[in-house]
């Protein structure tokens, strides 16, 4: 089938209140018809989401953002203006278009333009604006391939769309630039060094309480079915063991798998391949996956921050 009619398909599968997963540049996401309150009730029904934790609705281009919310302040505009199409989600008033479900009540709404060109052409030819969590049953590991999208979803999605691996292979960073000084709700594939460049100093606010910012940042997620933990290759331990390296494979140790996320040292390369080396370890029959730390700058930060959430699933 050309891509185009697939397209056009999964469209008027949205437009009918109907489920799609589709690829963007960090995640694929799982899409419905953001002003349709029964098609965002079966994301969360697909992907056993609490109810508590707010969806992202998605914009075909970063002028549909006056269209749907009207004016923003003036640090999100420059936001905005600076990093769409993007992996920046930001957080503005709800409309009252978009049903409350979709905000999980809240009256702020997140919304971003995916930069990925067959993912803004389905948005486009829907139409309307698409609520989009990543594409994964909740507190697993976040679909960077069709492949996973299919194993963890299966039916409960009535469309995927394949574009292959994505290009980014972690999560969008969300900023809520409304107050005095913008706050990082998730650190992700923009990095904050990113974001203090365009706007100027920002808080990270790390949050990992019960009642979250932003649910993605409950300390247990983006877990693996198997123990993962944080450590070094000369660790010891027994049994089956996988090991995720940053740009080195263990010189020794008796390892059954071994990922390693960048020869080249390079942690936005170490960032795309992520979650599809754990995917890969999960898959592995190991009895644990231990995770080499990579190094703490731009998308670095958001590599550690998803291997510390998902060690604390394992606790
Ligand atoms: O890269 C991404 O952002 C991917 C792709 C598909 O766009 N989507 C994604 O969605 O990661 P999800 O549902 O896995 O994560 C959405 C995060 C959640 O942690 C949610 O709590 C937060 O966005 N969020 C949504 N609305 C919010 C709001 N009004 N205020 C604060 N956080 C919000
Ligand atoms: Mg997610």
């Amino acid at each position: 089938m050309p891509a185009e009619r697939g397209i056009d398909e999964a469209a008027a599968v949205l437009r009918a209140g109907g489920l799609v997963a589709f690829p963007t540049e960090t995640v694929y996401g799982l899409g419905a018809n953001a002003l349709d309150a029964r098609a965002a009730a079966r994301i969360f029904e697909a992907k056993a989401r609490p109810s508590f934790d707010p969806l992202i609705s998605h914009l075909a281009d970063a002028a549909d953002l006056a269209a749907l919310v009207g004016e923003v302040p003036a640090a999100v505009a420059e936001l905005a203006k600076r990093f769409w199409p993007g992996p920046l989600t930001l957080i503005v008033d709800r409309p009252e278009i978009i049903p409350p479900i979709v905000t999980s009540g809240l009256d702020t709404m997140a919304v971003r333009v995916p930069d990925e060109p067959s993912a803004r052409a389905l948005i486009a030819a829907a139409g309307v604006p698409v609520a989009a969590p990543s594409a994964n049953r909740f507190g697993q590991l976040s679909p960077t391939r069709a492949e996973h999208v299919v194993a963890g979803l299966g039916g409960a999605v009535d469309v995927v769309l394949d574009g292959g691996p994505t290009r980014c292979g972690i999560e969008s960073t969300i900023v809520d630039a409304r107050g005095d000084r913008p706050v990082v709700l998730r650190l992700g594939a923009l990095p904050v060094e990113a974001i203090i460049e365009a706007v100027g100093p920002v808080e990270v606010r790390q949050g990992s309480s019960g009642q979250p910012v932003a649910p993605g940042t409950l300390a247990a997620h983006y877990a693996p079915r198997t123990p993962l933990r944080l450590g070094a290759a000369a660790d010891p331990g027994g049994g089956r063991r996988g090991f995720l390296a940053f740009r080195e494979p263990p010189a020794d140790g008796d390892w059954a798998a071994v990922e390693v996320l960048s020869p080249d040292g390079d942690v936005t390369a170490a960032a795309a391949r992520l979650f599809d080396a754990l995917h890969r370890l999960d898959a592995a029959g190991v009895t644990e996956i231990v995770a080499e730390p990579v190094p703490d700058t731009g998308v670095g930060r958001a590599i550690n921050d998803r291997l510390r959430r998902a060690a604390a699933t394992w606790h």
